[in-house]
C-alpha cells in the first residue's frame, strides 16, 4: 500500500473548487492508500499571525475536512505542531540545502514581492520544512496544485541528496499523486477563469444560502443567444459548467434547451443554481458548525492523529539520525 501525505493550509475556508477538484478525490483515497493529512500550522507562521487566531484558523480548518468526509478512523489526521519530530528533520534537513536553491524558489521570490517588509528565514527555508513533511513519513505519493509542483521537486533532490551523501536509499523520491486524467476544474462567476481563494471569487461550503444567492445573482453574463445552438461564451458555460456539478441532469439539460431555443432566462437560471449550491452546501456548512462547536470530538481526533503520526515519524527520525552518525551514549 502506498504512502499518500498531503499537507493543508491552516487558513481559508474551503471552497467548490477545493471540494470539486481536491477534497472529493481525497475522501475516496484515503480508503485506497495509506494517508496522512496534517494542518500545516508552523508553516502559517511565515506570515506571523495574531497569536489569537493561530489555534482558531487551524480549528476552522480541521473542522471542514472532517465535515467532508475525511475519516480519522481511516487515515491520519494530525496538526504539524503536534509533531515537532518533524522540527527535528527540518533542522537536518536543512544543513544539506543550499541559500542559492533557496533563493531561486518561485514561491520565495513571490513573497519577497508580496511581503518586503517581513522576508524571514522561515520563507527562505519553507521548502524545507515541506520536504521535512513528506519525508517523514516517507510518503510515495503527495497531491499538490499546481503552485506546489516546484516544492514536491525540491522535496525529491533533498532525498536524492541525503541518500547519496549518506549512500543509503532510505528515502523515497516522492511523486505527485495523480487522481486521473479527468480533473475537475470549477469556474468562478466573474466571467473567466477558476474558482480561487485569490481570485476572491470563491463560494465556499461554510457560506450561508443567503451570501450564495447574491454571489450567484452577481455572476457575469451577456444579452443572451441570438441564433439556435449557439456556442455558449465563457461566462454562460462557466454558469452551465457549476449546474453539472451541482444540479440533476434534467436541471441542466432544461436550462441547455432554453439556452439552444433562444429562450433562456438567466435570472431563472441564477435562481436555480443558487438553490442546488445551497441545498449541496447546507448539510456540509451545518457539520462544520457543529463539529466546530464540538470541543471534545476535535480534542480526540487531534490526539489520536498526533499518536499516530507520531509513531511513524520518531521511526523515521531513529533511522535517520542512525544514518547520520548520531550515537546514544
Ligand atoms: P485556493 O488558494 O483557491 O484555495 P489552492 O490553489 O490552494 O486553492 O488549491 C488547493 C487545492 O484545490 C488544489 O489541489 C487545487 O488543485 C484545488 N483547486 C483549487 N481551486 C480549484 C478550482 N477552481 N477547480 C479545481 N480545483 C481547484
Ligand atoms: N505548502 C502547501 C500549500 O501551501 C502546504 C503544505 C505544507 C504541504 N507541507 C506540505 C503540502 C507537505 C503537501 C505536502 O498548500
Amino acid at each position: 500500500m502506498q504512502t499518500v501525505l498531503s499537507g493543508i493550509r491552516s487558513t481559508g475556508n474551503l471552497h467548490l473548487g477545493n471540494y470539486f477538484g481536491a477534497i472529493k478525490n481525497f475522501i475516496k483515497m484515503q480508503h485506497e492508500n495509506n494517508c496522512y493529512f496534517f494542518v500545516a500550522d508552523y508553516h502559517s507562521l511565515t506570515t506571523h499571525p495574531d497569536p489569537a487566531h493561530l489555534h482558531d484558523n487551524v480549528r476552522k480548518v480541521l473542522s471542514e475536512y472532517l465535515a467532508c468526509g475525511i475519516d480519522p478512523d481511516v487515515a491520519t489526521i494530525y496538526i504539524q505542531s503536534d509533531v515537532p519530530e518533524v522540527t527535528e528533520l527540518y533542522l537536518l534537513l536543512s544543513m544539506n540545502a543550499y541559500v542559492g536553491e533557496l533563493e531561486r524558489t518561485t514561491t520565495f521570490k513571490e513573497k519577497i514581492r508580496k511581503q518586503p517588509e517581513n522576508i524571514n528565514a522561515g520563507l527562505l527555508t519553507y521548502a524545507v520544512l515541506m520536504a521535512a513533511d513528506i519525508l517523514i513519513h516517507n510518503a510515495h505519493k503527495v497531491p499538490v496544485g499546481k503552485d506546489q509542483e516546484q516544492h514536491l521537486e525540491m522535496t525529491r533532490k533533498f532525498a536524492r541528496r541525503f541518500n547519496q551523501m549518506y549512500k543509503t536509499d532510505f528515502f523515497n523520491l516522492p511523486q505527485a499523486y495523480n487522481f486521473g486524467e479527468k480533473l475537475v476544474k470549477v469556474p468562478g462567476l466573474d466571467g473567466s477563469g477558476k474558482m480561487g481563494k485569490s481570485e476572491g471569487n470563491g463560494i465556499y461550503l461554510s457560506d450561508s444560502p443567503k451570501a450564495i444567492k447574491k454571489k450567484v445573482m452577481r455572476a457575469v453574463t451577456d444579452s443572451g443567444p441570438t441564433k439556435a445552438n449557439q456556442e455558449k461564451p465563457e461566462a454562460i458555460q462557466n454558469l452551465f459548467s457549476l449546474m453539472q456539478l451541482v444540479s440533476t441532469p434534467n436541471t441542466v439539460q432544461y436550462f441547455d434547451d432554453k439556452y439552444n431555443s433562444c429562450e433562456i432566462r438567466y435570472g431563472d437560471m441564477k435562481k436555480q443554481l443558487s438553490e442546488d449550491i445551497t441545498n449541496f452546501t447546507n448539510p456540509y456548512r451545518e457539520r462544520i458548525e457543529e463539529i466546530y462547536r464540538n470541543d471534545e470530538y476535535l480534542r480526540k481526533v487531534a490526539v489520536q492523529g498526533a499518536e499516530k503520526a507520531k509513531i511513524n515519524a520518531q521511526k523515521t527520525l531513529k533511522t535517520v539520525r542512525e544514518i547520520m552518525g548520531f550515537k546514544n551514549f
